[in-house]
């Protein structure tokens, strides 16, 4: 597909942790820094698409041309996608959504009590496959963030959460999170393709293009 391979498509694009709080000054995040969700924006745009992008707290610039949508919560995070999705061709999920919230926010400041302290966990919606449950949704793009057994936890993520694509990516230290390169495994239905480590920008437009060519398949059956 050429240069333009999106364009006239409308794609909405997650990036970035969720902070989920405790109480005023304390939240539950984790380490995304956004970046490889901002890259994948960018390179949507150069592809010729309207591109919307969902960010929790991160410290980047808004890519030319991207309209931005700045949330804290992974509860924040589902109503700003879930009211952009009905109207984008194509959803990329790059954000690391927190999996888990506190079940209560204190209002005040917790204090130290000399005693161990336990907080009750509940778990927060899971974005992606909600999407994938309505009769009418978006072309679905996720990523897999993995320590191990990437392949095989990839694969039953695409199956299980019912996506046409899935960037598999292995995380740990100084992998995956925070750092400007990644290598990923793409994985469909009856196909695979390995992106080798490179900048994440560089994977970003490679990720793009096999979006566009799997979206303009599944269109034209
Ligand atoms: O932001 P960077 O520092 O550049 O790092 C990039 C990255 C490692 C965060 C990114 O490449 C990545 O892997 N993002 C997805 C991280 C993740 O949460 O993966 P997961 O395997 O836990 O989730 C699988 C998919 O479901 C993801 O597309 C996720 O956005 C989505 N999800 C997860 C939980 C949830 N409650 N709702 C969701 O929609």
């Amino acid at each position: 597909r050429g240069p333009r391979s999106l364009d006239g498509l409308s794609v909405l694009v997650s990036a970035g942790p969720t902070y989920e709080d405790i109480d005023p000054v304390r939240f539950i995040g984790n380490r995304s820094s956004g970046r490889m969700g901002f890259a994948v924006a960018a390179a949507a745009v150069q592809a010729g698409a309207r591109v919307r992008l969902v960010a929790g707290p991160v410290a980047l610039a808004t890519p030319a041309g991207v309209e931005r949508i700045d949330v804290r919560s992974a509860r924040q995070m589902r109503d700003a996608v879930v009211a952009s999705a009905a109207d984008s061709d194509i959803f990329i999920s790059a954000a690391a959504v927190g999996d888990y919230r506190p079940q209560a926010v204190s209002p005040a400041k917790l204090k130290k009590s000399g005693k161990a302290l336990a907080l009750e966990l509940v778990q927060n919606p899971d974005i992606l496959a909600e999407l994938a449950a309505q009769a009418a949704h978006p072309f679905l793009v996720g990523f897999a963030a993995e320590t191990n057994d990437l392949e095989h936890y990839a694969r039953e993520k695409l199956e299980r959460k019912g996506l046409d694509l899935i960037a598999a990516n292995r995380v740990g230290e100084e992998l995956g999170f925070e750092c400007s390169e990644n290598a990923l495994l793409l994985l469909w239905p009856g196909g695979r393709e390995e992106l080798g480590m490179a900048e994440k920008g560089v994977l970003a437009k490679a990720l793009i293009e096999r979006v566009a060519t799997l979206h303009a398949a599944a269109r034209g059956k």
